[in-house]
């Protein structure tokens, strides 16, 4: 049996979805199971990686499990490691970010690594993936690409190798169905190096319309996510690392195609199939 945890989310969904397509037995982990709309035959639990009495009762009789986190990534991580361990479970994938090997300290980078480490200390057999950005964070931009054919970034400019949550999910199932891959860690990107301005022009040309495109300055943004968060110290270590020339993301890597045996889908792809979205 597997286990999918955030398993109604971008990644999550698309990785059960392949798994039943193989032939898994795949068991989902959801707050909401009534809403969770998983594929026939997948067995769906009640909670959260944040309560560890749902993880209990989902890690009975799991061998292996895709652990993707959300909210209190760390705290959620040392949870799961504690069922796991308990359950007997063989190994455990973790959704961790390229973030770890950001050379800017910073909060996203702190409570990934965080993750990873008591994932590590479960005694479970791991592999930790780290992507980049996802290809669906460009859905921040709905509301004003509706409005007024407009993009206001939030994340700057550097250019980075976004990555499809497909692409994602493929190298995890391949990392859960397959031998050779206990033990590793993969930063997974597309194969496109892509500026945010890049991708608001390729999904304008898919839109049929010219999108203007903006960077909005860091304190602004800064504002926006201490007010999020609560957080003014984490907001400002973040967006400078997500602004800062170094990302870890910034060279594609040959994850995708190693695990898969295929390329990564192009952001224009996603970009189509999402394009109602932005209509
Ligand atoms: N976006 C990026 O560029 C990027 C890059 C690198 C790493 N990551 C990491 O990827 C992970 C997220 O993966 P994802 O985007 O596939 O997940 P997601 O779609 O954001 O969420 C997955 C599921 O988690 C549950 N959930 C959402 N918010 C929650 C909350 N506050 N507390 C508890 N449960 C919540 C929801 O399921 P239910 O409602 O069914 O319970 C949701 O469907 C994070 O750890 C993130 O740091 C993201």
């Amino acid at each position: 049996m597997i286990l999918v945890t955030g398993a109604t989310g971008k990644v999550g969904r698309e990785a059960v979805e392949q798994l039943v397509g193989l032939g898994h037995q795949v068991r989902a982990l959801s707050r909401k199971p009534e809403e969770a709309h998983l594929p026939a035959g997948v067995e769906v639990v009640a909670g959260s990686p944040a309560d560890p009495a749902s993880l209990t009762v989902a890690f009975d009789g799991v061998d292996r499990a895709l652990v993707v986190l959300s909210g209190d990534v760390a705290g959620e991580a040392r949870n799961v490691a504690a069922a796991a361990a308990a359950a007997g479970a063989e190994h455990l994938v973790l959704l961790s970010s390229a973030g770890v090997l950001h050379p800017l300290p910073h909060g996203i980078a702190d409570e990934h690594r965080a993750a990873e480490e008591a994932i590590t200390a479960s005694g479970v057999a791991t592999t930790f993936l780290r992507p980049g950005p996802f290809h669906a964070n460009t859905s921040w931009w709905i509301r004003t690409v509706r409005e007024n054919s407009a993009v206001r970034c939030w994340i700057g400019n550097t250019p980075g190798a976004p990555v499809d949550e497909y692409d994602i999910a493929s190298v995890a199932v391949v990392a859960l169905t397959q031998d050779g891959h206990r033990g590793a860690s993969y930063v997974v990107t597309g194969d496109e190096v892509l500026t945010s301005e890049e991708q608001a022009r390729i999904l304008g040309e898919v839109l049929g319309r010219e999108l203007e495109f903006s960077v909005a300055p860091e304190d602004e943004v800064v504002e926006v996510f201490a007010g999020l968060t609560g957080d003014r110290a984490a907001a400002v270590t973040n967006v400078a690392a997500l602004r800062s020339p170094e990302v870890p993301w910034g060279k594609p890597t040959t994850a995708v195609r190693d695990l898969t045996g295929r390329a990564p889908r192009p952001y224009r792809a996603w970009a189509a199939d999402n394009a109602a979205l932005f209509r």
